[in-house]
């Protein structure tokens, strides 16, 4: 053999073995027996994006309609649970708004999702414990702990971090991507 072609056939077996590898990671990531050759079980970025014009409509008019990929299934089971108290304010539906839309909610829910920053709530949490809001997941916390109050609570244009969708520009798409982020009355966010 030629030098040359030598160089080539190790380049190409590295090649193989690399993918070869990086298949079966993927493999050993998945834990629903899905198979690696299903493009589906590849993780997507983000969070399923609000796709229920139903919910839209009925939980989107105080705040965003939030993702079903940002809380636990029991989280809203328990938000859903209490809408007539629902944070100071009633929030109530009729009871077949309430079926469907907790349905929506639950099978969309973080511990079902595929989407990584799903998976990344649901490795932050406690499963002990049954948290009612997205901002109180100890991933939510990590990501804005460095955020000043004076952009937030004490900025009138913001007022809470309930209000992703003010701070974050692409949340129609699942996006929190910190690259998205507008802080109003502030501008980008540098850190
Ligand atoms: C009448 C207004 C109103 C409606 C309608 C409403 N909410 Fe809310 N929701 C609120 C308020 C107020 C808060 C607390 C926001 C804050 O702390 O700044 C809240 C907070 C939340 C939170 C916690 C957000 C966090 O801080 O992490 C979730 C989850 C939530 N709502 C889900 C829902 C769902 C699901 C529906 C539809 C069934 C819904 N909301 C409809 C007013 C409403
Ligand atoms: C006051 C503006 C503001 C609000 C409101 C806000 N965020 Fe953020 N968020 C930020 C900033 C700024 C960062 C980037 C922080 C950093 O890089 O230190 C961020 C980062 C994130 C990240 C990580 C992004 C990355 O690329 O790693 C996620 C996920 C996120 N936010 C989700 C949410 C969700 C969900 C809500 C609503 C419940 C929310 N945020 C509300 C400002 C906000």
């Amino acid at each position: 053999m030629k030098k040359s072609t030598m160089g080539t056939v190790l380049i190409i077996s590295t090649l193989s073995l690399l993918s070869f590898s990086f298949i079966s990671s993927q493999q050993a990531l998945s834990h629903d027996g899905d198979k690696f050759w299903d493009f589906s079980n590849l993780k997507r970025p983000g969070v399923l994006p609000v796709n229920n014009a139903n919910y839209d409509e009925e939980c989107g008019s105080c705040h965003m309609a939030y993702s079903p990929g940002l809380l636990p299934k029991k989280s809203w089971m328990k938000v859903m649970g209490n809408l007539e108290e629902h944070y100071g304010d009633n929030a109530e539906l009729l009871p077949q708004q309430h079926i469907e839309i907790l349905n929506y909610l639950t099978t969309n829910a973080a511990d079902f999702s595929k989407y990584r920053r799903s998976r990344k709530i649901m490795a932050s949490v406690d499963r002990t414990i049954v948290i009612d809001r997205i901002t109180l997941t100890p991933y939510f916390i990590k990501k804005h702990d460095e955020i000043p109050k004076r952009f937030v609570i004490d900025n009138s244009k913001v007022g809470s971090f309930s209000q992703c969708n003010l701070c974050h520009s692409n949340t129609a798409n699942g996006s929190f991507n910190e690259d998205e982020v507008s802080i109003p009355g502030v501008g980008y966010w540098h850190d």
